[in-house]
């Protein structure tokens, strides 16, 4: 059977621009071209675990009309569970403004919307899943509440980095970060004594338990097009994995596969991987 997974998090309608390189402040860049796209850190990672091949429920908050069907169509078209989905009709569905540059990096700027209104009220865990995964673009009143009633592996991605309450890095199972985001929390994310998954981009990943380095994968080499939603797709996958008992360094590695298959198509949700994509991926490596 498959495993169940529960996303509390955010969703976006992402509005794209690929330009030859990205403005600096004060300037402007033109000839780009433009994309729409479901996004959102809590989407792309509810997708990705989908079609890695997990049930998937998402708890969320958008906004009502075109924005909110616009945000939540690959969601809905692969099948996650969107009854946890609260529409409010006082506030915007997220949408990320996202420029991209001709090496696939990108510059992000979310209007979070009702994703900033989701409240600890919302966030009913049904089912006792395997794994509850969660992302920074909401309330921490929400991850805390999700931690709280949580049951199985509890699983956060500190992104984008903020102030967090001691007792979340504490008591997750799994934290996720950047270098960014570790820099930023420093020994704070090690002090719990659970996982730790480090992604270095280029350099690969490392994953900890207790501060000990317990596995390390090489990246994989991917042509680049775009990375966004390469976090999202790594945090999706290696919850997955570890749902599904893989051992921990397998895990990670199928998390740095699935993520490296996302950064070689545009746009995040569009380019999330399948199952059966990443098997042939990484038996082609072999
Ligand atoms: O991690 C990528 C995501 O961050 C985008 O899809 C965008 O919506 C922002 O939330
Ligand atoms: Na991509």
């Amino acid at each position: 059977t498959s495993a169940r997974i529960t996303i509390v998090g955010s969703a976006n309608l992402d509005l794209v621009a690929t330009a030859e390189k990205l403005p600096v402040a004060g300037e402007t860049v033109t000839g780009a071209t433009f994309a729409q796209h479901p996004g959102g850190k809590g989407a792309n990672q509810a997708l990705a675990a989908r079609r890695l091949g997990a049930d998937v429920s998402m708890i969320a908050r958008t906004g009502e009309g075109p924005n909110r069907d616009a945000a939540l169509a690959l969601l809905k078209a692969d099948g996650v569970d969107l009854s946890g989905i609260v529409s409010d009709p006082e506030q915007q569905t997220g949408v990320a403004l996202i420029a991209v540059d001709k090496a696939g990096e990108n510059h992000i700027v979310v209007a979070s919307g009702a994703n900033a209104c989701l409240s600890p009220g919302d966030v009913n865990i049904e089912g006792k899943p395997d794994a509850v995964l969660c992302q920074l673009e909401i309330p921490t009143a929400c991850v805390l509440a999700a931690m709280r009633a949580n049951s199985g592996l509890f699983a956060v991605n500190l992104a984008p980095a903020g102030p967090v309450p001691v007792e979340l890095l504490e008591t997750a199972d799994l934290l996720i970060v950047n270098e960014g985001e570790a820099a930023f929390y420093g020994d704070g994310i090690h002090r719990g004594g659970g996982l730790v998954a480090l992604t270095l981009g280029g350099q690969g990943a490392v994953l900890y338990r207790a501060g000990k380095e317990i596995a390390r994968v090489p990246a994989f080499t991917v042509p680049v097009i775009d990375t966004t939603g390469a976090g999202d797709t790594f945090c999706g996958a290696l919850v997955l994995a570890l749902a599904e008992g893989r051992e921990e360094g397998e895990a990670l590695r199928f998390a740095s596969a699935a993520s490296a298959l996302t950064v070689t198509k545009p746009g995040a949700q569009p380019s999330l991987p399948w199952r059966e994509d990443v098997d042939a991926f990484l038996e082609d490596q072999d």
